[in-house]
């Protein structure tokens, strides 16, 4: 059986890769996202990749790391924990994970690849969230799709542009990995809202800001995220925006573009090379 419905793929296709688009799956009895499984995978997984964190935050200041000392794998084979929102980073470093990561993409690669090349750095994260976790408002320098696999989640998305995410904020996050963004009460009104049950799967346009909010069961949910050449090549144009800027050269603004900025990345992948960047 195929992990995707099928039928969803012509709904990714007429959003992809610039508006958000929601698609059913076949992921929600798969073993190795059940609990005990991700309890596993949370003890093989290096400690620095399982992050345990407050799950009531309202702002990104707030959604700081659990010291409580409680052990994510025991939390997560107990069925989550009931005041904490566990992620593992890094799944794709697990082969049983890499393999499913790997068969979902190739499902989706029809859709993917005509439209924004081969899928480059895959990555996997699974999130396990108390009920009522709050994910505030941040972005995330990647195609992403969010597979609902237990509970429900509220997932609201932004335009990835200004008022909602603006040059500084894109640039810090590739110069210092800063992405969690002031919410504004007025964004309400501007946001796209997704309602996720298990079975429901959301692609998250590249870098679109996005708050979310658990439902009142524990929630597993697997992000599967991955680049594209010109995204790379965005990264590269926008850490070398301060070195132009200083410079009096003009920086590249993603929002403002018409194009991947081939050539900037270009020259900061030449200016690293030879050690002057
Ligand atoms: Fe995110």
């Amino acid at each position: 059986m195929s992990l995707v419905d099928p039928a969803s793929l012509s709904l990714l296709a007429d959003s992809y890769p610039h508006r958000a688009a929601m698609i059913r799956h076949h992921l929600a009895a798969e073993p190795l996202l059940g609990h005990a499984a991700l309890a596993a995978a949370a003890r093989d997984l290096p400690s620095g990749k399982v992050e345990r964190r407050v799950h009531n935050a309202t702002d990104g200041a707030g959604f700081r790391h659990r010291a409580d000392g409680r052990d994510p794998a025991a939390a997560i084979a107990e069925g989550g924990d009931a005041a904490a929102w566990i992620m593992l980073r890094g799944i794709e470093q697990l082969s049983d994970y890499s393999a499913l990561i790997e068969r979902l993409l190739a499902e989706l690669a029809p859709v993917i690849v005509p439209a924004t090349g081969p899928v480059r750095d895959i990555k996997g994260f699974v999130f396990v969230s108390a009920p009522g976790t709050h994910t505030p408002f941040h972005f995330d320098a990647e195609y992403n799709i969010l597979f609902q696999i237990a509970g429900t989640k509220l997932f609201a998305t932004c335009p990835p542009v200004p008022p909602f995410l603006d040059l500084g904020q894109r640039e810090a996050y590739h110069l210092a990995g800063e992405n969690m963004l002031a919410w504004q009460p007025d964004f309400a009104q501007a946001e796209q809202q997704h309602q996720l049950t298990p079975g429901d799967a959301l692609f998250v346009p590249f870098a679109a800001p996005h708050r979310v909010l658990a439902g009142d069961a524990p929630s597993v949910s697997l992000s599967v995220t991955w680049q594209s050449r010109a995204s790379r090549a965005e990264a590269d144009a926008l850490a070398l925006n301060p070195v132009l800027r200083r410079w009096g050269l003009p920086a590249h603004d993603p929002a403002a573009a018409t194009g991947a900025p081939w050539l900037r990345a270009a020259v900061r992948r030449l200016g690293q090379r030879i050690g002057v960047l």
